[in-house]
């Protein structure tokens, strides 16, 4: 059954959501995207008479409670957005917190201490799943940004339900990222940048299949234009050891595959050191001189992406192409997030993967020009990764 034909009544229903918002130290909380979007679900179960009892974590504390890492500091953010009166508990597990939401009334919300002040929540102990499926009748995961931790309320909590839900939030996460997986969506585009290669080395090799193009900037360019030169013989022994390894893994994966073709930049925007006022200098990768540092992509890489993007019918975008904070360096990201406003113009679905892309494309002003940007960075990659079999999925069984 879907979210829509269940009827919650007098139902005390566990909503597994990823509330780990960013926050500045004063309590300020500078993106609320996630907990937005997770609001239709919450509104649906206490508008059929049911209890939503939402469970989250937030931070990742290390040895027990932290008051930095308390849910308690979302409260005003979350009364603001659901304009309901919501109960704060503050534990998870335990005699009181049962005693307490066995007193709710329907139609209330209660938020649950960060489930991640118990250890048990990240080891995936059973006992504790156990226990939080006692405090419920039925779980919803909308949690999409976390579904690829192997943790309980995410992937055991599901086996103690006989009723368990994908959250609305879930639902279009995974209907956005499945069309990536679709012949008919083709040609796919895949703009991969960022900072750290040994996140997206599985994501590419898994996009191998499915992407025509994938277009390579932000900090890994470098790894994947030393592996290619590498393999060539062009260059030797690379610094970093281990990204050089996983660089040369992606790129004779990708060779033995006809289909796709991994684009690196013509040109980069370079600077002797990694600072705002820096000289800005463009280059291409063959002329780099011994030291620089790649900033951004440059004007010929900006023309080359772009006539890609433009000809994509699908386009994943996950990192960005420079440091786009500094203006100096942030060229090549505007351009990008132009080029893929303007194919969403002209008919393509294009999908905005990690919070840095999310940022970017709302930095540069195309937020409401692009088809669909998720709440998802690491767990979009991961779902990408594992070709879509996630056991956090697979334990929901929707
Ligand atoms: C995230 O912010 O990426 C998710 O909430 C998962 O958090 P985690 O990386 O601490 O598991």
């Amino acid at each position: 059954m879907m979210l829509d034909q269940a009827c919650f009544k007098n139902k005390k229903v566990l909503i597994r959501v990823d509330f780990n918002l960013p926050i500045t130290e004063s309590g300020i909380v500078t993106d609320d995207r996630r907990m937005r979007s997770s609001l239709q679900t919450i509104q649906k179960v206490i508008a059929d008479g049911g209890i939503a009892i939402l469970i989250a974590h937030f931070g990742r504390p290390k040895n027990g409670y932290e008051e930095r890492y308390s849910l308690r500091r979302l409260l005003p953010t979350l009364s603001n957005l659901l304009a309901n009166p919501i109960v704060f508990v503050p534990s998870c597990v335990g005699s009181e917190v049962k005693n307490l939401i066995d007193s709710l009334e329907p139609g209330t919300v209660a938020l649950l201490e960060n489930v991640r002040f118990h250890k048990e929540e990240t080891l995936g102990d059973i006992a504790f799943a156990q226990e939080l499926a006692s405090l419920a009748d039925t779980y919803i995961n909308e949690a999409f940004g976390t579904i690829h931790r192997n943790h309980a309320s995410i992937s055991l909590l599901p086996a103690y339900f006989k009723e368990r839900f994908a959250g609305y939030l879930l639902q279009e996460e995974i209907a956005a990222m499945n069309k990536l997986f679709l012949k008919e969506n083709q040609p796919v585009i895949a703009i991969m940048g960022g900072s750290k290669l040994v996140d997206k080395a599985k994501p590419i090799k898994g996009l191998v299949n499915y992407a025509e193009h994938i277009l390579i900037g932000g900090g890994l360019v470098w790894p994947f234009y030393h592996a290619q030169q590498t393999t060539s013989g062009r260059l030797s022994v690379c610094a970093q050891e281990e990204v050089a390894f996983i660089a040369n893994d992606v790129c004779n994966h990708i060779n033995k595959n006809m289909h796709c073709q991994l684009s690196l930049p013509i040109d980069v925007v370079h600077a002797p050191e990694i600072h705002e006022q820096a000289h800005p200098c463009i280059s291409s990768l063959e002329n780099l001189p011994y030291g620089s540092h790649i900033l951004d992509i440059g004007p010929a890489t900006q023309a080359h992406f772009t006539s890609f993007i433009l000809q994509a019918k699908t386009i994943l975008w996950s990192g960005p192409m420079g440091i786009f904070e500094w203006d100096k360096f942030s060229t090549g990201t505007a351009m990008i997030a132009r080029a893929v406003a303007q194919a969403t113009a002209n008919g393509a679905f294009s999908i905005i993967g990690g919070g840095d892309t999310a940022a970017a494309i709302t930095t540069m002003g195309y937020e409401e020009n692009v088809s669909y940007i998720s709440t998802g960075g690491g767990a979009l990659l991961a779902y990408i990764a594992a070709d879509r079999k996630l056991p956090s999925l697979e334990a929901l069984q929707v």
